[in-house]
């Protein structure tokens, strides 16, 4: 294409796709300004429209464009194909994807796992019906989902005498809906999609109106380009480990989604906090490289093997570093059948990371219809649009919806099934924020040792793990940490049991002594830190505790990196909210549990089975 076209931008803009979502009320023309355009661009098979005028006539109802659509479905026309849910077509300019959305659940779900994206949309409304439920509501959508670019179709001006004075009045009730929302479309184009009106031809029966039609405000749009001006983002995908034949690379893996990295960059991996320097970028059969921009996907070595997940997200340590919280504000949408319980667990999934999630308080449910809200909910029914905190059950890294969308974006899982999505206002400050900055700023300051932390993990033959055994008074919590300490010790293990009285008395006098009882929260993050010393020596470590709670426990997963926590209950009643790895009755023989807990280490990668990778 590029050799026969003497324009080079031409050439460059015609292999360029955009993708287009078509949204709107129901029956406000989508299908048919999209079979308008089609048909109006001469991209159509020859013959294929009087084809399908005939198949109507004979069968006794009035031809519509949207059939056009249905009718290329099983064809390859020229330069349209078509499949269950997009329009491929081309214009002069460059391609488009098109999506259709009658069913917008199914795009939206897309849209938020990021399986297919739009880059710009078409909003249709019927001039005569004028703004309707799902007019707003797939405006707020769009803004949820990071759409910048809508065109506003004023569609069936047929229908309308093609006035000027309709036009304006539901161009102007649209546009002080959006202004609540903070988002403005790019143009209102009054249309008549049965008609041709201003779809792919411009009009000459709306002489007020001096703007384009949609193709030409569709072939103006300015592709965005991937945000490599922000700070640098890239959720962690996957861990790469190469420990056979001498190869002891650790390769992490993920998409850039915004900013850039070059090789030598101090990066910061968060929510840990943990620090290590870029090595080398990694590449396959090509040359080697030093930088990487937003939109690749890349794969690094660090200069110092530390440990890192899939769902982290690694920043820049000289640029601004994303949000860390275990409290969100969240502005979400609800597409379950179910309604959405407050205080009922469900799944977050934000870039790469799985946290689970609990809607702690419903702010406001704003009715799409009129923008107006109910406050005082307790459940989010379905297609509601709300906002709300969620508690996480341990603290993630992420931006806040005006800066990096990418980051913030999120969605609500029940198993493999989306119920619903949204975007992350603002962190909440709570008593463990405090916790948190420490704890970024304890990684910062750490004194880093020349042995690492998979070294260590090497020589031991373990991975590092704070084991918490609770339950109620007198139900046998240290004689079971006891046990375990023995049978892991005896088999070779790194292991330590900690009491929290060792600790009470010694590291926590002085809070003993200040004020009985009173400061349990500082009693909690003295243990965790002390927990956090173990672990980073490469130990098991074992500590018994009353009755422990769920925010208790989270008090140990902003100082630890809650992967290395296991919670053992004994007992045969919970008497909190724990969320347990293992519960233990109180008549299970000793033996038999410590083999138990064993088989769970086991299973969570902390001992190595036989044949098991090293993290
Ligand atoms: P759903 O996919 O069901 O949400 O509807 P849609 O938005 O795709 O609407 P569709 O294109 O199917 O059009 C609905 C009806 O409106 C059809 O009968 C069209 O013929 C009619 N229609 C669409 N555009 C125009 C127009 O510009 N003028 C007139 N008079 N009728 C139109
Ligand atoms: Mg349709």
């Amino acid at each position: 294409m590029g050799a026969e076209n003497p324009n080079p931008a031409l050439a460059s803009a015609l292999q360029e796709t955009m993708n287009i979502v078509f949204v709107g009320h129901v029956d406000h023309g989508k299908s048919t300004v999209i079979g308008r355009m089609l048909a109006d661009t001469g991209r159509l098979p020859e013959g294929k429209l009087e084809q399908v005028q005939a198949l109507c006539e004979r069968n006794g109802e009035s031809f519509e464009y949207a059939y056009l659509i249905d009718a290329l479905k099983d064809e390859r026309a020229q330069s349209i194909t078509i499949d269950s849910a997009r329009v491929f077509f081309q214009s002069d300019q460059r391609h488009y994807i098109i999506i259709d959305s009658p069913g917008h659940i199914e795009f939206i779900k897309n849209m938020v796992t990021g399986a297919s994206r739009a880059e710009a949309a078409v909003l249709v409304i019927d001039a005569k019906e004028g703004v309707r439920e799902n007019s707003r509501r797939h405006g707020y959508l769009l803004w949820m989902l990071g759409i910048r670019h809508i065109i506003v179709a004023i569609n069936k001006m047929d229908m309308v005498d093609y006035r000027e004075d309709v036009f304006e009045a539901v161009r102007t009730e649209y546009e002080s809906y959006m202004d609540q929302i903070g988002l403005q479309p790019q143009r209102y184009i009054p249309v008549s999609a049965v008609e041709g009106e201003n779809v792919a031809r411009k009009s000459d029966r709306m002489s007020w109106y001096s703007g384009g039609t949609i193709l030409e405000a569709l072939d103006s749009l300015e592709k965005e380009k991937p945000p490599d001006d922000l700070p640098f983002r890239m959720p962690v995908q996957d861990i790469y480990k190469f420990s056979r034949m001498g190869d002891e690379r650790r390769i992490v893996a993920g998409t850039v989604v915004s900013g850039q990295v070059h090789v030598g960059d101090e990066l910061i991996f968060l929510p840990s906090g943990k620090r290590s320097v870029l090595k080398s970028l990694e590449t396959f059969h090509a040359p080697a490289r030093s930088e990487a921009r937003a939109g690749e996907a890349i794969g690094f070595t660090l200069d110092e093997q530390i440990y890192i997940q899939r769902g982290q997200v690694v920043a820049r340590a000289d640029e601004p570093p994303p949000a860390i919280a275990k409290r969100v504000r969240v502005s979400l949408f609800w597409l379950g059948r179910q309604p959405l319980v407050m205080n009922t667990p469900y799944v977050m999934k934000i870039g790469t990371a799985r946290v689970e999630a609990r809607v702690e308080r419903i702010h406001r449910i704003i009715d799409a219809s009129d923008y107006s809200t109910r406050t005082a909910e307790q459940v989010i029914g379905h297609n509601d649009v709300a906002e709300c905190t969620l508690l996480l059950k341990h603290p993630i890294a992420f931006d806040l919806c005006n800066t990096i969308s990418e980051t913030s974006r999120f969605v609500l899982v029940d198993g493999y099934e989306i119920w619903g999505g949204g975007i992350v206002l603002e962190p909440v400050p709570d008593e463990e924020s405090g916790l948190l900055d420490e704890t970024i700023f304890r990684e910062q300051k750490w004194i880093k040792s020349n042995v690492s932390m998979i070294q260590r993990a090497e020589k031991y033959n373990q991975r590092p793990a704070l084991i918490i055994v609770t339950g109620k008074k007198g139900a046998g919590r240290k004689r079971l940490a006891s046990a375990v300490e023995r049978k892991l010790f005896d088999e070779g293990k790194m292991v330590y049991y900690l009491g929290i009285g060792s600790v009470l008395y010694g590291v926590n006098a002085d809070l003993k002594r200040a004020k009985p009882g009173n400061n349990w929260h500082e009693h909690l993050r003295r243990m965790a830190q002390i927990a956090h010393l173990f672990l980073d020596a490469g130990l098991f470590l074992l500590l018994t505790a009353v009755e422990l709670q769920e925010e208790d426990l989270r008090v140990f997963r902003s100082i630890i990196d809650p992967t290395l926590i296991e919670t053992i209950w004994i007992g045969d009643i919970r008497t909190t909210d724990l969320a347990v790895d293992l519960q233990v009755s109180s008549n299970e023989d000793v033996d038999k549990a410590v083999e138990r807990i064993k088989q769970m280490l086991q299973d969570h990668g902390s001992i190595f089975s036989p044949n098991f990778e090293m993290p």
